[in-house]
């Protein structure tokens, strides 16, 4: 495995830890290598004690992505004797030509590689011809080459296309692996069998019982150090058309013919394609966007978004978006979606909330609906809430709940998330990845948004609220309210 950005915080935080984790449950092949790429000198044994030092330093961090209580030396000596580094230029082809004489010393004739681009996005591009140009996209005999694309992919429509455009002269759409993390979540794969697994759900799954959906990635955490890239970017970009919209896609999608992967790609990139593209003024009615203040988020006091390093001081840039959007099938005709996402929120809260139709006659006084909600993180679990009669000796319906948490039933290994991502990638299993027009789909769904928020200025939320008030008008006008964030 070529890692293009070595020295990265991707390749230090998730990559490392994630094969460490691999290799401890005897995953990895004997003959596997990381190969590390990236433009600054640092020597071969020099690289392996950062790398170590950073997993010891995580490990010990129980808030860290890995959270792993011990380093087993074994398995990190393995590991580290197979750690080599090299230093390179990712826009220099004599760089690559090099470099394929070191994949070649390491692995010996034409072995197979996967080249992860942990780099930042304006590289994908030149990282790939470069690959090509030294002959190292072409798939040696009984082997393979793969490319591993990080997301940003573009920035909107246009560029996720000419992106897409630039990699396919190079690498087939089966070497190309590319990535949302959300896809290696365990609750977000669970959505499948949730559906699929059930006869009890998919009969109800549809426009004739389900009133509205709602989907929420709410975070704690602000901006934090990642100003430069965030304040180009802001919550719709770097939430929406990917990770919101897989939940949507598994949330909506049909039934896929068989787990192959090319079957399920299928299905999710058919749900994608199938939102309604927002004309000019639906994207300026159904979209609202929000940016936060000073507050106290978390349990941690938050300075204002634009007081943060590296954000313009008069930024414009969204730091909560929040959408309405429909999809136009014969399964979700009618059915609004609600999808907002934030930083600064009021608590850490992912989830997928099916609110089904009410009963025709309320014979028990108000309209009831019930709630079907996909916990993806944290606490992972569903539950159902539904009404149930209050103890006494009259007839008074309560909300109750119904509740089942992964963490009763199972014992699960912490993990990054990306163990499996790259498990599957190693293996050739393109389930969790995105294709082509899956991304361009998506991107052509938000766009109308992205050109009606060139002007004008977000809304202000304190740090630690729910967002916006226009946000609740959004829903408001429907005669709905967003779930509260955080409730359980
Ligand atoms: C990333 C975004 O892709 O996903 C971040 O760039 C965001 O801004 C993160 O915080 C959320 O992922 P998770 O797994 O923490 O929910």
């Amino acid at each position: 495995m070529v890692v293009f950005g070595a020295r990265g915080d991707l390749a230090k935080r998730l990559l490392v830890p994630s094969l460490y984790n691999l290799a401890h449950a005897g995953l990895l092949d004997d003959k596997f290598h990381i190969l590390g790429f990236d433009h600054g000198d640092c020597s071969e044994p020099e690289y392996r004690k950062q790398m170590g030092d950073f997993l010891k330093e995580m490990a010990s961090d129980p808030n860290s992505e890995f959270g792993k209580a011990k380093i087993d030396a074994k398995t990190w000596k393995w590991l580290e004797e197979r750690i080599s580094y090299q230093r390179g230029d990712f826009e220099d082809p004599t760089s690559f030509t090099a470099l394929a004489q070191r994949v070649e010393a390491i692995g010996g004739k034409g072995p197979s590689a996967v080249f992860y681009l942990a780099v930042a996005p304006r590289f994908f591009g030149d990282v790939a011809d470069n690959l090509g140009k030294a002959g190292m996209a072409a798939e040696p005999r009984g082997g393979f080459r793969r490319l591993v694309v990080e997301k940003p992919f573009g920035a909107d429509l246009a560029s996720a296309r000419s992106l897409n455009a630039r990699l396919l002269k190079t690498f087939a759409e089966p070497q190309i692996y590319r990535i949302d993390h959300f896809l290696g979540k365990e609750t977000v794969r669970n959505l499948m069998v949730t559906r699929f697994g059930n006869g009890v759900f998919e009969p109800l799954w549809n426009r004739l019982h389900v009133d509205s959906v709602q989907i929420t990635a709410a975070e704690t955490l602000g901006v934090e150090d990642r100003g430069g890239y965030y304040d180009s970017a802001g919550a719709l970009r770097d939430m929406i058309p990917n990770h919101l919209f897989q939940l949507l896609a598994l949330t909506a999608m049909e039934a896929p013919n068989s787990l192959d992967a090319d079957a399920v790609r299928a299905e999710r990139t058919r749900a994608i394609e199938a939102i309604k593209v927002p004309s000019a003024k639906e994207a300026k009615a159904d979209g609202v966007r929000g940016q936060y203040q000073a507050g106290e988020a978390g349990g941690r006091k938050l300075i204002g978004y634009r007081a943060s390093p590296k954000v313009d001081r008069k930024s414009r840039t969204e730091t909560f978006a929040a959408l309405k959007l429909y999809i136009d099938n014969w399964r979700w005709a009618g059915v609004p979606f609600y999808l907002r996402t934030g930083k600064a929120m009021s608590a850490r809260d992912t989830e997928v909330a099916i609110r089904f139709k009410g009963a025709p006659h309320a014979l028990f006084g108000g309209v009831t609906a019930n709630t079907l909600v996909l916990q993806i993180q944290p606490d992972e679990g569903i539950s159902l809430e539904f009404e149930a009669k209050e103890p006494g000796p009259e007839v008074v319906a309560q909300t109750v709940r119904m509740a089942f948490l992964y963490r009763d039933w199972f014992q699960h290994e912490p993990s990054t998330g990306y163990e499996t991502l790259l498990y599957d990638c190693l293996t050739g299993d393109q389930t969790l990845f995105k294709r082509a027009d899956e991304i361009e789909y998506a991107w052509r769904a938000v766009d109308p948004f992205l050109t009606a928020w060139k002007t004008g200025e977000p809304d202000m939320y304190h740090a630690g609220s729910d967002g916006p008030a226009s946000a609740a008008a959004l829903l408001k006008r429907d005669g709905w309210a967003w779930r509260p964030v955080g409730h359980d």
